[in-house]
Formats: C-alpha cells, structure tokens, sequence
C-alpha cells in the first residue's frame, strides 16, 4: 500500500510517500480503507521526536491520527460494522498510521461517517472536534448562558470550539485575528476580539470559561478574567498546566488541562449533531498525499483556518 512516512524524527522534508505492507486486521479491531486523513499538530509534535517516550522509535513511522474511509475487514469480536461502510474516527495510539491506504483501528475509535460530509470532511472532525467537545462538555462543564471565551477560534479546534459552546448554549466571545473575524461570526460567535486590535486580558465582564487553545493566554494571565467558580481550560501539556490542573481539583475555580480520547460514543454524538446541521468542518485545504510536505509546512505555519486534509 501507498503511505506517507519517515525513518527518523526531523523536519517535513524526512516525511515522504513509499510502498509498504498493508497492516492485518486483528482481534477488536476494524480495517480500514483510507480515503482521507486530517493533519494535526499532534503529527509535527510527535514528527520532531518530542513525544518518543509515548510514540516509541521504530520506524517507518506513519503520521495521521484522523481519517475517513470504508470498511475492508472486520477482525474478531468486532459486532456493529459491515464491509464497506463509510467510517470515520480517529488513533489513540502515539504511533498513529492513518496517512496510508489502509490502517487497522480498534472497533471503539471509529464510527459511521456522518452521511451530509464528503470523506475529506469527515476525516477533518475527529481530533479537533473530539477535544473541543470534551474541553468544553467535560472539563469546563459549560452551561446554558455561560459567557465563555476560545483563544485560538479560527484553527482547527477552535472552529469547532465555537460551535459546540454555542450547541451547548453559550454566549461565545471568540479570539482570532482580524482576517478570520467573519469566519467565526458566521460559526456562531456573539463577539470576537481580534487579538491584532486588542489585548483579551482587557476584556470586560466576567468570564465563565476561559478555553486556551492556542496556547498563548495561560491560567495566571487570565485568570482575573475569571468569575469566582469560573474554569479555564488548557490544551498544552507544559508542566505548570499538569500541576495546576491537580492542584485546582478541589478549588472553587479549576485549571484544566484536556487531553483528547477517541470514543466511539462521541464520534456517534458528533455524528448526530454534524447530520442535524449544528456543527460543521471547516477545511483550510485538501491535498493529494503526494503533496504530504508541502501540506505539513503549511500546518507548522499556525495560520491554517480550521483543517488541512491529505487525500489518498
Ligand atoms: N491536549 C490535547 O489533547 C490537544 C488536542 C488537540 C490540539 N492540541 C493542541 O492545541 C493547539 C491548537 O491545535 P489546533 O489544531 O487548533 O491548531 P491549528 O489549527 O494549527 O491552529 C491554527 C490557528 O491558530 C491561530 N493563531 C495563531 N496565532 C494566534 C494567536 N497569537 N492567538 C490566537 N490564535 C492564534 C490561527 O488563527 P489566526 O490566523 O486568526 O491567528 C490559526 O487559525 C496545538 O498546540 C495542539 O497541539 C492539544
């Protein structure tokens, strides 16, 4: 099968496509025929060699933990899936795999595709989407009326962060640059603070969730922002976030640090929510794999508008 790999960690140019084995299906798990695979900074992260505790370093490795396809096999004691079923999910194992024709996944990290998005589409939810749903749902348990702020609104998490907030019933004030203002007004946002024009720590009214996906704005910055049971949120694993995260387990206002699982229950909800038209991608740019290079370095750029997606 075609894929998209490298043979040791370093910069886009030691990713490129070559001919290798297709994996075999095995027990609790589903093969699948790759159509589409978002990139996401978790692919450069790991690329680099940052996290080869957690990635292990055998090679080839193969990035990509999102993707969309069909199914080509099912392995034993998988119940629920037939061949080829349009699917989408997303890896929770470090080493990933989904930037190649074929990937095995266990039963529990994928789901029908959700039928209104094309296979790029779709390949462009899971991620960013799953950890936009679990920031804001399970970790600021965000409510009805909740004036909560996304730093980082027009990326690929932060397009979805919008919307669920909204889906969740929240007044949302959305923080991105001038040029992607329209873009998250016409997602949902009741406000934008363009950062370009103006400083979110200025920010007036009390704040409910502070949601920090680019990074940027940590806890002690904002936390003035903050009501007195308001929750911020983190989706950088730096060490002050891990330990303020345990140390504001018990405080009236937390400090969270949201670490994204793929589960089959909420790729269904997403599923549901994508079908009843509340909640939509939003692809930057879609680029055969071959082109997988060119594709990455406009990923590290950090200026993509929500999600690049490679096709196969
Ligand atoms: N912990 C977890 O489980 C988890 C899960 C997913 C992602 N993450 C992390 O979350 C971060 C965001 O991921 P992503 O997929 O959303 O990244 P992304 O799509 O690459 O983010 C790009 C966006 O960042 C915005 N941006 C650039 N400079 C900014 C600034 N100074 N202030 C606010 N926004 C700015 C850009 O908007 P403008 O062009 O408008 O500036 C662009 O739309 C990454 O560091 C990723 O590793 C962690």
């Amino acid at each position: 099968m075609r894929a998209l790999l490298y043979d040791r960690f370093g910069p886009p140019d030691v990713l490129h496509v070559a001919e290798i084995e297709a994996p075999h299906v095995t027990r609790g798990e589903v093969l699948v025929r790759v159509e589409a695979a978002a990139l996401n900074p978790k692919d450069v992260l790991v690329r680099k060699g940052k996290f080869a505790w957690m990635s292990g370093r055998r090679f080839p490795k193969i990035p990509g933990y999102d993707f969309a396809g069909t199914v080509a096999a099912i392995g034993p004691r998988v119940h629920g899936f037939s061949r080829d079923e349009p699917v989408y999910g997303m890896i929770n194992r470090w080493s990933a795999g989904a930037c190649a024709e074929m990937v095995s996944v266990p039963a529990d990290e994928l789901a029908p595709k959700p039928r209104r998005l094309s296979m790029v589409e779709a390949a462009a939810v899971p991620l960013a989407a799953l950890t936009a749903l679990q920031a804001l749902r399970d970790e600021a348990r965000v409510s009805a009326g909740a004036r909560v702020v996304i730093n980082g609104a027009s990326g690929g998490v932060g397009t979805f962060a919008v919307q669920i907030a909204k889906r969740l019933g929240a007044h949302v004030i959305a923080v991105c640059s001038r040029r992607n203002a329209a873009l998250v007004s016409e997602l949902g946002a009741d406000d934008v603070c363009a950062y370009d024009e103006r400083d979110v720590r200025e920010l007036g009214g009390e704040v409910h969730v502070f949601f920090d996906v680019f990074g940027n704005q940590p806890y002690p910055k904002v936390k003035h922002l903050l009501s007195k049971r308001g929750r911020f949120v983190t989706t950088i694993p730096r060490p002050a976030a891990v330990a303020r995260d345990v140390a504001t387990r018990f405080t009236s206002r937390t400090a969270r640090l949201v670490v994204v699982k793929s589960r089959a229950r909420d790729l269904n909800l997403l599923r549901t929510w994508i079908d009843g038209g509340v909640l939509r991608p939003v692809v930057d740019r879609s680029l055969p794999l071959e082109q997988g290079v060119e594709a990455v370095e406009y990923l590290e750029t950090r200026r993509a508008r929500g999600k690049i997606v490679l096709t196969l």
